[in-house]
């Protein structure tokens, strides 16, 4: 009888251990998805604050990822509109969409479409790209023209298409598509001068270098080559800061990210200074690859900021955008180490989050 009960305590005790190390366990794992949860929660609630955090979850008014990938930006009167590849998961895979948003303070995005585009005539429906959508608002004729990276599913087409529409979020007609001058045409960027001349990059492999091409008063063509920047780059982008024009790329590694470069010149045309790191080069651009250079002059600064793409090739709805007000002037431009930063859309100052 003893020894029975003696055996009946020590079962009880193992039990209350067994159950203690589950509640220290449990106790553990619901910590840890606190932490987790608060990590999430503050990219968010810094957003509410109309805060950005490069490299968070960045969503749209109808708390979406916003999924604009590869992007552009345009300033029509005082509204932003973010176009870029749309890459949701469970879209039909018979079309490419292209997301269009819409902002008054590059913080809060509405969303406005998914623009769907069916595989233009001798493209295999299901093998074709469409990348790096980038948008020009036609003062003159009133329309807004895209501009997007065409291709087969290998690359091997390396053209431009274009599409055209009255609307900015809707009704996009595809109208043509192309190798500019001829020349093999994949990554493209956009850049407007300050006198509102229109530009299109693009990197053309063959000749190791990308161009920058002025385009038609129209938009509609490429009409014509300014130079050619001697240099095997992709991801260009370009910015007019205080009388230099500032050019970023990236080297080509495909989805993952390399050390960006820039150079300067004093006319879009050339010459190039020679290429240097825009970031330290063992942070590979923080993870990031160029898409564009957007200038925002307010009534006391002009700042630039950043616009890069972290992809996540596995996952690429959950690639992430890094944006960060750039260092720049007097021929020298520098991608600070990313944190939270808040920019005053009327007055251009930057203040930095945690500082
Ligand atoms: C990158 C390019 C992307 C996409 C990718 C495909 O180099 O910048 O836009 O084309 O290659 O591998």
């Amino acid at each position: 009888m003893e020894n029975m009960n003696k055996r009946y305590l020590q079962l009880n005790d193992r039990i209350r251990i067994m159950k203690i190390k589950d509640i220290a366990i449990i106790f553990i794992l619901l910590l840890f998805a606190a932490v987790i949860s608060c990590q999430v929660v503050t990219g968010q609630q810094l957003q509410r604050r109309g805060i950005i955090t490069p490299g968070s979850l960045w969503l749209d008014n109808n708390r979406n990822t916003i999924q604009a990938h590869g992007g552009g930006i345009i300033l029509v009167g005082s509204t932003y509109y973010w176009f870029g590849e749309d890459r949701a998961q469970g879209l039909d895979p018979l079309y490419k969409y292209v997301g269009c948003y819409s902002s008054e303070d590059l913080v809060h995005w509405t969303f406005l479409s998914k623009i769907k585009f069916a595989a233009p005539k001798g493209f295999d429906p299901h093998h074709w790209v469409l990348e790096r959508p980038k948008v020009y608002y036609n003062r003159k004729t009133k329309k807004y023209v895209m501009y997007f990276h065409l291709d087969d599913a290998r690359y091997k087409a390396a053209e431009i298409g274009i599409a055209v529409s009255n609307d900015v979020d809707s009704g996009y007609q595809f109208v043509k598509h192309f190798r500019p001058f001829g020349m093999e045409s994949r990554d493209i960027g956009q850049f407007i001068d300050d006198d509102g001349t229109a530009y299109l990059i693009f990197e053309s492999r063959p000749t190791h270098g990308f161009v920058i091409a002025r385009l038609s008063d129209d938009y509609m063509s490429v009409e014509k080559k300014m130079c050619l920047v001697k240099e095997p780059l992709e991801g260009g982008a370009l910015v007019h800061y205080k009388g230099l024009y500032y050019v970023i790329g990236s080297h080509l590694t495909g989805w993952n990210p390399n050390s960006n470069v820039y150079a300067t010149a004093k006319k879009v045309s050339g010459p190039w200074s020679p290429f240097k790191n825009m970031a330290p080069s063992e942070t590979n651009t923080y993870g990031s690859q160029s898409t564009m250079l957007l200038k925002v002059t307010g009534t006391k600064k002009a700042t630039v900021i950043y616009m890069g793409d972290i992809w996540k090739p596995a996952a690429q709805w959950d690639s992430r955008y890094l944006w960060m007000p750039l260092k720049i002037g007097k021929g020298k431009l520098w991608l600070p180490k990313p944190e939270p930063w808040e920019i005053n859309i009327k007055t251009g100052f930057v203040k930095f989050a945690n500082k």
